[in-house]
């Protein structure tokens, strides 16, 4: 299967999407009209500005790119309309597998944005699915990259033990995009701040937690104006 040239390939059928947490919010392509990642009008420019200079999002990659350089084959999780694909392969990955359960963005907006940027189609795989069941092998992938996308999970812990699983030995996880840390007594009983979108606040301790249950080895941890960012190197 294809989708605008790119593979496709579907781990999930739409009742199992339907099914995930947050999937109604995400699948809806109208809501996506009136946001920076609508490049289907041709205005890339209002995504670029929204990676490069409303957030930091794009330094956090550049930052985490510049540590630990991605080797082989990895994959972008919950990659989104995939801003961070030709980014990932102009930094050195010969291929990447994004993962999404957001048909439309995988789709259409994603293969929009791949176009745009000149990525041939022999380099990406897009895959239709759940970023807790991945479709790899054990070991097969040289690096993950999740952008805004762990705080995004209510099962931090599966999500992270799944990335685990999936690197290889000496694989990095990228792991950007997370919102400032909170104080641990300002934390509301629950962590979900947003029920429709499904983000999640955590503390400092639960992040340093969450890597550690998962036997990820964090190397390196950076501060941003408007989020953080972690550079985890397996070593295994
Ligand atoms: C805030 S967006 C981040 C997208 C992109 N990584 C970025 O940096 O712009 C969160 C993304 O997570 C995706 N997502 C949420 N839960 C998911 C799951 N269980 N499996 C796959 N994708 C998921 C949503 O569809 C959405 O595109």
């Amino acid at each position: 299967m294809r989708a605008s040239g790119y593979e496709l390939r579907r781990w999930s059928t739409p009742e199992e999407l339907r099914r995930l947490t947050y999937s109604a919010y995400w699948n809806d392509e109208e809501a996506e009209r009136d946001k920076e990642w609508w490049t289907q009008d041709g205005d890339f420019a209002r995504m670029e500005a929204y990676v490069d200079e409303t957030t930091t999002l794009g330094r956090q990659l550049a930052d985490a790119l510049a540590d630990a350089p991605p080797r082989g084959e990895g994959a972008d999780l919950a990659a989104g309309t995939l801003w961070a694909v030709p980014r990932l392969l102009a930094a050195g990955a010969d291929k990447v597998y994004a993962v999404e359960y957001s048909e439309h963005r995988l789709t259409r907006l994603g293969p929009g944005v791949l176009e745009h940027y000149g990525v041939p189609p022999e380099r990406v795989v897009l895959c239709l699915g759940s970023f807790y069941e991945l479709g790899f092998a054990d070991g097969e992938l040289g690096f993950v990259l999740l952008s805004q996308a762990l705080h995004h999970a209510d099962d931090t812990a599966a999500l992270l033990r799944e990335v685990r699983r999936v690197l290889a030995p000496d694989g990095v996880a990228y792991v950007i995009g997370e919102p400032l840390p909170v104080r641990r007594g300002l934390l509301r009983r629950s962590r979900l701040v947003d029920p429709l979108l499904g983000d999640h606040l955590h503390t400092w301790r639960s992040y340093g937690r969450m890597f550690r249950s998962a036997g990820m080895r964090v190397a390196a941890t950076r501060e941003y104006r408007d989020g953080v960012a972690f550079v985890s190197r397996e070593g295994r």
